[in-house]
């Protein structure tokens, strides 16, 4: 079994725990907003698409800010808690999501994705929300400040968390025409990137 399958393979068997914290996640995600919504479009008569949605938390906080959203996710059981709270969303593989038109959105968001991903895989996210945003990419994730839960948690992850935090800045310079960089917490970001 390959890193990606693994990775899909975790988020299926943790939806159900995960979804224990949705109302809460919803909450914090909406705070961001109160911080960052400057930096952003506006929202109204907009199309948002939330890669890597999960239970829907942000892509709910998104449709509290009055985008018209959707949500994909690789793992079908996050998908399944996601539709129960009405979220338009799908299973699909950011990785390998050839069937998203080009441009077809205004903004693409993905909260806490990059940073679990290997730096080929998220090489291919940020062109991919290149390609399918006419406008803004929002990805919300860890900023250079460490907490030891974090660290632990992540470590047994396994995903890249300790090579993102450092690298993450100049990753998105390099692929994005424009980056802003917004504390929204303790220890997480909002990388504002324009295509
Ligand atoms: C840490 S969770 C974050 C979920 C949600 N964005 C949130 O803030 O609660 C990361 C999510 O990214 C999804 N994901 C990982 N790789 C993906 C891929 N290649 N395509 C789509 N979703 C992916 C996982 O299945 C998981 O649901």
């Amino acid at each position: 079994m390959d890193h990606r399958e693994r990775h899909a393979r975790l988020f299926n068997r943790i939806a159900i725990p995960y979804s224990w914290f949705f109302a809460g996640q919803t909450r914090s995600y909406a705070q961001c907003f109160d911080i960052g919504r400057r930096a952003l479009p506006s929202p109204h008569g907009k199309r948002a698409l939330d890669i890597g949605c999960g239970t829907g938390a942000f892509t709910s906080a998104l449709r509290a800010e009055g985008w018209d959203v959707e949500g994909i996710d690789v793992a079908q059981e996050m998908i399944a808690q996601a539709a129960k709270s009405g979220l338009r969303c799908s299973v699909v593989d950011i990785l390998g999501a050839h069937g998203i038109a080009d441009a077809s959105f205004d903004l693409v968001s993905a909260a806490y994705v990059a940073h679990g991903l290997p730096l080929e895989d998220r090489l291919i996210l940020y062109r991919e929300c290149r390609r399918i945003s006419r406008d803004t990419v929002l990805f919300h994730d860890y900023s250079e400040h460490k907490r030891l839960l974090t660290s632990i948690v992540e470590y047994l992850e396994g995903g890249d968390y300790f090579n993102f935090i450092r690298t993450v800045r100049q990753e998105l310079a390099e692929n994005f025409s424009a980056v802003t960089v917004l504390s929204v917490g303790p220890q997480s970001a909002w990388y504002v990137c324009k295509v």
